[in-house]
């Protein structure tokens, strides 16, 4: 698992290996809109603010990571802590 700080929030939370950011995040009650949760539609793009994101999404492109976008729903993390802009 991997730490996620939610920067606008001032929320840590741990996201074990079996569950989802996006879960984690709605648990933690931060509300984030989701769809497919199968990383295709886009509707849970959260904005990462530093971190390495491991991008298991199938929708989006290097210009779009390059720029922060972040599929909750199905990206993980490769550094010990990922920051997001929520
Ligand atoms: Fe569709 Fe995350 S809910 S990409």
């Amino acid at each position: 698992g991997f730490e996620v700080y939610c920067a606008r929030s001032d929320v840590r939370l741990h996201v074990p290996a079996d569950r989802s950011v996006l879960d984690c995040l709605r648990e933690a009650g931060l509300p984030v809109l989701s769809s497919c949760e199968q990383g295709i539609c886009g509707t849970c793009e959260l904005s990462v603010l530093n971190g390495d994101p491991d991008h298991r999404d199938s929708l989006l492109n290097d210009e779009d990571y390059a720029g922060g976008a972040f599929l909750a729903c199905v990206s993980r993390s490769r550094s010990a802590v990922l920051t997001l802009d929520i």
